[in-house]
């Protein structure tokens, strides 16, 4: 084609996209700045900058995504997630781990935040001071460029992080700001007197009330109050300014035209502030999380979007777009209370609790969306475990289940088979959180400490069964760096003095590749682990009921207090999932399955078939059967 040709075409594309998803944008973005005609029309322009600047590899790439908008939902989608420098090096280094990547099955990596932070803490790379550069330790954004694409070239997508709650104090907008300069204090939320501080603070919680108590910081020296919700050192941003709006469109479509594929929107229950709340997830969030999403989808359309809220369950589900935002806002968000309830059965042995919050709180499926499964990541376990819930089960309230939990799984409770820590205790509140390595938790650690190798086992299992449940839930599951080995918690993190106020780098260790090497082939935990999980994800690919997440996922009474189940609801028939939250065996009755659809009790798992003894399935201590 000569190049007049491709131009005309480039820009009919924009124009078709800008089309389509206009009102997608202009409608939540009135709603939230009102009518300002040359503001709407010079991202208009930013838009038409960022598509003509994108590179064509890109835009071939966008026209796939086109034509298979539902690649993310695939049951072929697998994510790992990891620290670049812990798991490579350096981002170079990544490219001489992608056939352990493509072993595992991994077809989405996610690079923990990888962008430029601040000297000194950092608060794990969520302290950013500059969008546009990667962190110097580990490479360059040239780099960036050439590993996305030979990861692309795999079949590997990019995760990276976006954060757009706050920027590091050191970003060149608070520095400017710090200046006195007008435009760039109103980034933030700057006071130049307590009050409104004071007012705000009435309601709001503290996110890390023991190492940054409060929501605000008094800087002397600039006369200033400072709106930071997390640490002194990240300024909230004001996204009641439109200008805020717009950089960070420039910074979004910057990443998406390296080759970034998904961009994780850190925090985003934050971003909008109202006097006697709690200034979280407030109505306009999802108006600007719609307004983000439909100008990537004009400018960089390959490009999907995760939202990591993590909230309680009425709050976390109009994330993946519901009423007039259905389809239209995030495309993936973690599904933290699929994990806490994970966590909280297998310390009682029990699911009621479970079932109930699955299946009252949660839609069968999403339009154009999907759940990011999850066991453990890098962050801290808050039990997101209201008072209604605990409630509705006899003998548990919310409060106490919650104490009971932070207590198990920091090993404090007697029988715990967890080793882990409480990560922030909030003494006004009660609220206790815990940290610890998904092997740690699941009691690989004092398994081992004890020499005992049934107590291992029962770990190991354990662990395979959360696996079986985030690969066949109906989302894209997402395994955390080491867990694959079974990585216990690491201790050392108290000797980094950046770290040693955050026991959330005990579950941060550095992979441990001669451990990996070890465990290819060979015996013990590690190894039954990897093997188990690589089957696992290889089953999924080879079953898209089980695990493509365009089916509905319905969440069953299994008829046993020790099971959870649900139903994916596929064209070709039912697929029916039972996990065991127990050390001993129990038995399902099969008329209940026959009722969710099963027909020929064939475990599409372990790819068997199932005999019932007394028209009964009967399922193995921690055991994870697939039926169909
Ligand atoms: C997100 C990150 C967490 C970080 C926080 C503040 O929740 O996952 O690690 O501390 O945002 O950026």
């Amino acid at each position: 084609m000569n190049r007049d040709k491709q131009m005309t075409k480039d820009q009919r594309l924009f124009d078709l996209r800008w089309r389509r998803s206009e009102t997608d944008l202009l409608d939540p973005f009135r709603r939230l700045y009102g009518r300002h005609p040359a503001i709407e029309a010079e991202l208009k322009a930013l838009l038409q900058r960022y598509w003509d600047e994108r590179p064509d590899a890109l835009k071939d790439l966008d026209l796939q995504r086109d034509l298979e908008p539902d690649w993310f939902l695939s049951e072929k989608m697998v994510g790992y997630v990891f620290y670049v420098d812990r798991f490579a090096g350096t981002l170079k280094g990544v490219l001489d781990h992608i056939g352990y990547l493509e072993e595992l099955g991994a077809t989405y990596v996610h690079f923990m935040p990888c962008l430029k932070p601040r000297p000194g803490p950092n608060d794990g790379g969520y302290s950013v001071m500059d969008y546009g550069a990667i962190d110097p330790r580990i490479g360059t954004m040239d780099d960036f460029e050439e590993v996305a694409a030979a990861l692309r070239a795999r079949g590997i997508s990019i995760c990276i992080d976006l954060v757009l709650n706050h920027t590091a104090k050191e970003h060149a907008w608070a520095e400017k700001a710090k200046a006195g300069d007008e435009r760039y204090r109103n980034y933030y939320w700057m006071f130049d007197n307590p009050d409104e501080p004071v007012a705000y603070e009435k309601t709001l919680v503290e996110v890390f009330p023991n190492d940054a108590p409060g929501n605000f910081t008094h800087y002397p020296e600039i006369g200033s109050w400072v709106w930071t919700t997390f640490n002194e050192h990240q300024w909230d941003l004001n996204w009641s300014n439109p200008r805020v709006f717009l950089e960070i469109v420039c910074v979004m479509l910057t990443l998406a035209n390296r080759g970034a594929d998904v961009l994780r929107l850190d925090a985003v229950a934050f971003m909008w502030k109202r006097l006697g709340t709690n200034c979280q997830n407030q109505p306009e969030v999802h108006d600007i999380l719609q307004g983000l999403r439909a100008a990537t989808r004009i400018a960089a359309p390959a490009v999907i979007h995760k939202a990591e809220a993590i909230v309680a369950p009425r709050d976390l589900v109009p994330y993946l777009g519901q009423g007039s935002h259905a389809g239209r806002e995030a495309n993936l968000a973690y599904h933290n209370n699929l994990m806490v309830q994970y966590w909280s059965s297998l310390a009682t042995r029990q699911t009621p609790l479970m079932t109930n919050v699955l299946r009252t709180h949660f839609p069968p499926r999403f339009r154009n969306a999907c759940w990011a499964t999850y066991i453990r990541c890098h962050d801290d376990i808050g039990w997101a475990i209201t008072e209604e819930d605990g409630a509705a089960i006899p003998n548990v309230s919310g409060a106490g289940h919650r104490r009971f939990l932070a207590d198990f799984y920091a090993g404090q409770h007697t029988g715990s088979f967890a080793r882990g820590g409480i990560f922030q205790e909030n003494v006004e509140t009660g609220d206790r959180r815990n940290s610890g390595s998904f092997a740690s938790l699941a009691g690989l650690e004092s398994a081992l400490a004890a020499g005992d190798t049934v107590a291992a086992g029962a770990a190991v299992q354990r662990m395979l069964m959360g696996v079986a449940l985030i690969a066949s839930f109906g989302g894209l599951p997402l395994l955390y760096m080491g867990d694959e080995v079974g990585l216990l918690n690491d201790y050392s993190f108290e000797n980094v003095p950046e770290h040693a106020h955050d026991n959330r780098w005990m579950h941060r260790p550095a992979m441990d590749w001669e451990l990996v090497n070890k465990a290819q082939g060979g015996e013990g935990a590690p190894a039954q682990i990897l093997a188990g999980v690589r089957h696992i994800l290889a089953r999924r690919k080879a079953v898209a009921e089980s695990s493509t997440a365009i089916y509905a996922t319905r969440v069953i009474d299994a008829g046993h207090p020790a099971i959870f189940g649900f139903v994916r609801e596929a064209d070709v028939g039912a697929l029916a999932a039972l996990f065991n939250f127990s050390e001993t065996w129990r038995n399902v009755e099969a008329s209940v399955l026959r009722e969710a659809g099963v027909t020929e009790f064939h475990d599409q798992l372990s790819d068997g078939k199932v005999t019932l003894h007394n028209d009964q399935v009967a399922v193995a201590p921690y055991g994870r059967i697939w039926l169909t």
